[in-house]
């Protein structure tokens, strides 16, 4: 196999997927931006490897892109790059806009004058908006588009322009639509980081309303796992749902860390809901589990446990994330007592 181009590489799903790909003996280039959430730390383990280049960079920047296509022989693109958090849409959706949509029809411009073999659009499941209760339907691959925020909003866009590029250019494009992920690296603005790194500082923990809105939360590993499969066995022209069928709401996996943490729950603090709040999410994995194959294998309560562990291993590492600027926005955003 030829290189393998990455983008985003340097975030908290890119890294764990860079990680196993070297280890897999796979050719890598990364371009991150390295914007807040991209840490080279993250990728420390593997920087001296053979088959490992960086590159700082936008995916923006076309000339870069383009010289990158130029001096190595691309096969496959994995496009992570992304603004990602929602709460950061809500203040402002400029930098979504410009990294989640340009960024990806520049991508994908360039890579269709080299001919790869395919190229994947790592997308969510917040495309799809939310299910109202806990009766509804969970999302497949046909469920209706229709986000509720302007990052969902965003990552919606570029799902409809990779969708217009296999339609006009047979463009070898997929699409994956994965759930909440949580594990290590992830930065701690985050629900499930925010809570450990804050309850392993006595800090008071944000549960937005009611704090019964639903998530269905995936081990990054498992993702990556996912990612593979779809590399390896994915039809072109194909969108796949990934999940782990772990859907829990976000009072109950705060007071399940809590717990595990040996933390009072006292720690609780309930605040305005987030605008727009999605309700809940749930995927329904039948698609790639049937064509692919594919399975989650971590245990849920198991790699809850390894998450806490690696954060209080990199207790450093997180704090290191919440520097000036990240703390304004913090206390801007929800007006917590520190
Ligand atoms: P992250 O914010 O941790 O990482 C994003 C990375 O992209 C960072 O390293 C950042 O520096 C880089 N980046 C941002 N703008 C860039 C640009 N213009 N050019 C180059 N690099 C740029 O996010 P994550 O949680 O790892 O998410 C990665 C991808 O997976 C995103 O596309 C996201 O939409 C998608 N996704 C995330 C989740 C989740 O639960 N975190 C679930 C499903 C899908
Ligand atoms: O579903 C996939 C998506 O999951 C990804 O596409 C996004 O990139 C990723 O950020 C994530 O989005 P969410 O908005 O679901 O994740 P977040 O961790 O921000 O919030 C999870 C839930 O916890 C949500 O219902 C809001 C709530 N929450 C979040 C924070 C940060 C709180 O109650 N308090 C908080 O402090």
């Amino acid at each position: 196999m030829d290189n393998i181009f990455v983008t985003g590489g340097a975030g908290f799903i890119g890294s764990s997927f860079v990680r196993n790909a070297v280890k897999r003996d796979l050719k890598i280039i990364n371009l991150d931006i390295l914007n807040y959430a991209g840490n080279l730390k993250n990728l420390n383990d593997i920087e001296d490897k053979k088959n490992y280049v960086f590159i700082k960079g936008d995916i923006c920047d076309e000339g870069l892109v383009e010289s990158i296509f130029k001096k190595y022989k691309i096969s496959i693109v994995v496009n992570f790059a992304a603004e990602s958090h929602v709460d950061r849409s809500i203040m402002g959706s400029n930098g979504f806009i410009k990294t989640n949509i340009l960024g990806t029809g520049i991508l994908m411009d360039i890579a269709r004058k080299y001919n790869i073999d395919r190229f994947l659009q790592i997308s969510t499941d917040e495309v799809y908006g939310d299910l109202e209760n806990e009766l509804a339907e969970r999302f497949t691959e046909k469920s209706q588009i229709y986000p509720s925020n302007p990052y969902a909003a965003s990552k919606a866009g570029a799902d409809m322009l990779v969708g217009s590029y296999y339609r006009t250019h047979k463009f070898p494009a997929i699409i994956s639509r994965c759930s909440n992920n949580f594990g290590p690296y992830q930065f701690p603005e985050k629900f499930i980081p925010l809570i450990i790194y804050r309850a392993l500082k006595n800090k008071s923990i944000p549960l937005y309303g009611d704090g019964l809105n639903i998530r269905d939360w995936i081990f990054v590993e498992d993702h990556v796992e996912a990612l593979f499969s779809i590399i390896e066995n994915g039809k072109i022209g194909e969108i796949y749902n990934i999940g782990s069928e772990n859907e829990i709401r976000n009072i109950d996996i705060l007071k399940m860390i809590l717990k595990i943490m040996n933390k009072n729950e006292s720690l609780i603090e309930y605040v305005k809901d987030r605008k727009g709040h999605d309700r809940r999410y749930g995927i329904d994995p039948s698609k790639i589990r049937k064509e692919l194959n594919f399975e989650s294998k971590h245990i849920f309560e198991i790699a809850i446990e390894k998450t806490i562990q690696w954060y209080k291993d990199n207790i450093k590492w997180a704090e290191e994330c919440i520097d000036g600027s990240y703390r304004d926005y913090y206390n801007n955003n929800y007006k917590m007592k520190e």
